[in-house]
């Protein structure tokens, strides 16, 4: 049985070095808590409160280095907001009321920041600079350069990546046919859509399988008229399509939104492989383009127990119950990479604690993260004592032996250092996370949220 109850810690963020965490090996794990809230829904709910007429207010606002670098550049582009204990109220412009910016606005290590503002900065017309830190500057770019352009944007890249420079262009935008992308991502999908809020025409994309819905559901709620479903491409290849038909203006949005399913992938990770636990974590959004995770664990024998309770801001959410468990090795590929394409990390290290061979396939996008994934993950595993052999497309861990422990560097990348943080509660020795202040970009409470479950945390 869960004996104590938590509330949900709400830090405001801050930058609080913590250069080295060191997480040391622990003992049931006990709480019920709630999260704070989802990274991809507090991003589009600035953004398009900013683009929709009037004021919105936004509940479990994410309060965290990447959602800053998104509030900042409404600043820049002319739109007020305030925040204050995770209620977010924009004063929404519309899409003409916004401002040239006054210098390049800096995206910092958000890739969902730059990809999705560069959509709305289309649509507005405005000249402006996205840049970002030397991370995303080396991310891929021409994914959505190369769409806008083909709508009639003025923009250019530095060799297909950051900065983008936007001119001041022509309205309205005048889409192809279609856009075919080549790999399933939301943040392109989101940023074409908002480029298509300023369009002539539908704007009509098609996806080799369906990426996380939260702008088609969030925009759909401002009054956009969105269509989705399985299609065929023209070459006759089996497609997802989302077709949108630009509205007139976008409403403004009232809605809560739910706790972050890709934070708590660490969390149910750090219960499952730390012995004794047993935790509750509740409202969690469990928006079936999301859960992957779960599908993949449950493969490995994870006691999981996931009970709906309804919606928030338009989004199934639900508890879920996670009891340490004798993990087994999987194999995953195919649609699922996309449905849990964030949470490879907290995955790897599942596997590091799972008896025989997991097996991580088709998931090449990986390496285009906040770090190339699949080596940060292999060589940071390394040094923690655990074999994970890195493959052109995935990873292979042999899951044989418990890890030892030590220091390890996550690269600038978030997911990457609180995974490993998590794998320090069930080895053998206590795992030390260099640069640990980077978990600030998405979950700036992670360390104190295990500390209130009973993990041995050094801050
Ligand atoms: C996101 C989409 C995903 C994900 C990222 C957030 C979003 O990226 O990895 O953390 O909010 O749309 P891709 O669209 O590049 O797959």
């Amino acid at each position: 049985m869960i004996q104590r109850v938590i509330h949900s810690p709400i830090r405001p963020f801050a930058h609080s070095p913590t250069p080295m965490l060191t997480t040391a090996p622990s003992q049931g794990l006990r709480g019920t808590l709630a999260l704070p809230g989802d990274k991809s829904m507090s991003h589009r709910a600035a953004l398009f409160s900013a683009l929709a007429g009037g004021e919105s207010r936004i509940a479990n606002f994410l309060d965290a280095g990447v959602t800053r670098r998104m509030l900042a550049a409404l600043t820049a582009l002319g739109v007020s907001w305030s925040l204050s204990e995770n209620q977010l109220t924009v004063q929404g412009r519309g899409i003409s009321g916004w401002t040239a910016p006054a210098g390049p606005i800096d995206c910092g290590n958000s890739g969902t920041t730059l990809r999705l503002l560069a959509g709305a900065i289309a649509a507005t017309g405005l000249p402006a600079v996205l840049d970002g830190s030397p991370g995303l500057r080396r991310r891929p770019m021409n994914r959505i350069v190369l769409p806008l352009q083909a709508m009639g944007v003025r923009l250019a890249s530095a060799g297909g990546c950051a900065p983008l420079t936007f001119d001041a262009g022509d309205l309205p935008l005048s889409p192809p046919d279609h856009f075919l992308l080549n790999v399933p991502s939301a943040q392109v999908k989101t940023c074409l859509l908002l480029a298509g809020l300023s369009a002539d025409r539908p704007v009509r994309i098609l996806e080799p399988g369906p990426s996380r819905d939260h702008s088609e559901r969030m925009l759909g709620a401002q009054g956009a008229v969105i269509r989705t479903g399985p299609a065929e491409s023209p070459d006759g290849a089996a497609v997802y399509e989302i077709v949108m038909e630009p509205p007139a203006a976008l409403t403004p949005l009232r809605m809560k939104l739910p706790g972050d399913f890709s934070s708590a992938a660490f969390l149910i990770v750090a219960a499952l492989i730390t012995e004794g636990s047993d935790i509750l974590l509740q409202g969690v959004g469990l928006n079936p383009t999301r859960t992957g995770l779960l599908d993949a664990l449950a493969t490995m024998g994870a006691n999981l127990a996931v009970s709906p309770a309804g919606e928030e801001g338009g989004e199934p959410t639900g508890d879920i119950r996670v009891r340490h468990s004798r993990l087994t090795g999987t194999e995953v590929s195919g649609p699922l990479v996309v449905r849990m394409i964030d949470e490879f990390p907290a995955l790897a290290v599942a596997a590091a604690f799972a008896q025989g061979p997991t097996l991580v396939s088709e998931a090449g996008e990986l390496r285009n993260k906040e770090s190339d994934r699949i080596r940060s993950l292999c060589t940071q595993l390394s040094a923690i004592g655990v074999t994970a052999e890195e493959r052109p497309d995935g990873f292979r861990i042999p899951g044989a032996g418990l890890p030892t422990g030590g220091i390890v560097h996550p690269a600038g990348d978030h997911r990457i250092a609180m995974a490993l943080a998590v794998a320090g509660l069930g080895a053998a020795g206590p795992v030390s996370v260099a640069d640990a202040e980077i978990m600030d970009e998405s979950f700036p409470s992670f360390v104190e949220t295990l500390q209130l479950l009973g993990a041995q945390v050094d801050p």
